[in-house]
């Protein structure tokens, strides 16, 4: 037997630390936050996606009456993010959560199937994605939505 550890990495800067262009993707995600449609977790999640052209796409999470039909803010922002831009790398994903009257005081992470998806988007382009996670202790930084999912399965696992 052996025992691997996994290593990730992840910086937590203030938002007046951020630098002003992931500054202004943060506040967009944060404004966002608002075009949720979320009534029966009333959880806003925003989403601001930075292409590599430098334009932003931008997106909130939906919900459903039949619960599983609905979708996070990052699986809303990157789809359509990669199929209005398919050639365009995503190079940053700012997002921000709401809920109660204020934004959450704590981090809240992307769920598995969020981070699959931005690894996904990282690897078709095969350029780093940041992943910044916006509260009010702080910005949580990733550089690279793989770090969000260590020991994760990826196109390269299909060949065996
Ligand atoms: N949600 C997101 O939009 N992103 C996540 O990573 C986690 C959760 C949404 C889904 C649902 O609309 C609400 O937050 C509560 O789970």
């Amino acid at each position: 037997m052996k025992e691997l550890q996994i290593q990730t990495s992840v910086k937590v800067y203030s938002y007046d630390e951020l630098e002003p262009e992931l500054a202004r993707l943060v506040d967009m995600a944060k404004a966002k936050t608002q075009d949720a449609y979320c009534p029966y977790s009333h959880f806003h999640v925003g989403a601001a996606a930075l292409l590599a052209d430098g334009q932003v796409i931008t997106g909130a999470n939906q919900e459903n009456a039949a619960y599983p039909s609905g979708l996070c803010a990052e699986r809303v922002t990157l789809f359509a993010a990669n199929a209005n831009h398919p050639n365009t790398p995503v190079v940053a994903l700012a997002l921000a959560c709401y809920t109660h009257g204020h934004f959450t005081r704590e981090v809240a992470s992307p769920c598995g199937a969020c981070r699959q998806v931005m690894l996904e988007t990282e690897t078709r382009f095969a350029t780093p994605m940041k992943v910044i996670l916006y509260c009010e202790e702080g910005c949580y930084v990733f550089d690279k939505a793989s770090d969000l999912l260590p020991l994760c399965f990826a196109a390269g696992n299909l060949e065996g």
